[in-house]
């Protein structure tokens, strides 16, 4: 598609939520074949499977159980991941024909997808630095030239959870993944991003947002900063005191 940019802008600017903003897209651009990787309870899915009827297939990556090695609020024990399985079928039986569910990892399942078929796949699993550079590079062979790849948490801070858990590495790692392989990338509302896996090579971050300005890591991960996560953390309504002090003095 050579008129990606007028599209995702005009789509950025009348969406309310995620939901909108990708179903507005999936349309304007007439997308047929998807994946979503980390489909949890299926909402999602539903609901693009709903008001998408450009949609032919919908592929449904999540392995529906505990892992071990993520280290994420959203890894619930086996058993609610097993009712959140049979929630997602449920929910998503009217497009029973379009759907295909594959069980696992990405890792585990994504020999299962035929190269370069998708016009669109939304990440959404593990938004770990392992986990995002492991789906962007599993996914990036499996999506057709000027195809796309969205998704989620794209936060500017990877400090998205409790520090108790992963840092969320989404950003800027998909923006070094983009600049790595000469795709444009969009940063756009409600922490969701786009590449455009272009046949020339056409790197180029475009914001849309004007929150993305800092693409380098030290400033998240200086001592001070640390040390105030941790303290905001721990006191959390003493730093709200002192954050509105803060502010009422500096007026
Ligand atoms: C935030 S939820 C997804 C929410 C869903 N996309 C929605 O919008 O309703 C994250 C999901 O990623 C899945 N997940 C975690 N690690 C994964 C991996 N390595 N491969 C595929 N899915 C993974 C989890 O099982 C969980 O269901």
């Amino acid at each position: 598609m050579n008129n990606t940019r007028p599209i995702i802008e005009k789509c950025a600017e009348r969406a309310g939520s995620r939901y909108e903003l990708w179903i507005d897209f999936i349309r304007s651009a007439g997308l047929e074949h998807m994946a979503e990787v980390g489909v949890y309870r299926g909402n999602f899915a539903s609901s693009i499977l709903e008001n998408c009827s450009s949609l032919k297939k919908y592929y449904m990556i999540d392995p529906w159980r505990h892992l071990d090695d993520w280290n994420k609020p959203a890894n619930e024990d086996d058993a609610l991941f097993e009712s959140f399985f049979a929630e997602t079928k449920a929910r998503t039986d009217f497009a029973g024909e379009k759907r295909v569910i594959l069980r696992g990892k990405t890792v585990e399942v994504i020999d299962d997808l035929p190269d370069e078929q998708l016009d669109f796949a939304y990440i959404d699993g593990d938004h770990t630095l392992k986990g995002i550079a492991i789906d962007l590079i599993c996914i990036y062979p499996k999506v057709r030239p000027g195809g796309f790849i969205g998704g989620d948490d794209f936060s500017k801070t990877i400090w998205q959870h409790h520090s108790k858990y992963e840092p969320t590495l989404v950003f800027p790692f998909a923006v070094y993944f983009a600049e790595a392989v000469g795709a444009p990338i969009y940063g756009l509302p409600y922490n969701q991003f786009l590449i455009e896996k272009t046949i020339a090579r056409s790197f180029e971050f475009v914001d849309l947002t004007g929150d993305y300005s800092n693409l380098s890591l030290r400033g998240q991960l200086d001592a001070n900063k640390a040390l105030k996560l941790k303290m905001a953390e721990m006191l959390p309504r003493a730093t709200k005191y002192a954050r509105k002090m803060k502010k009422w003095f500096s007026k």
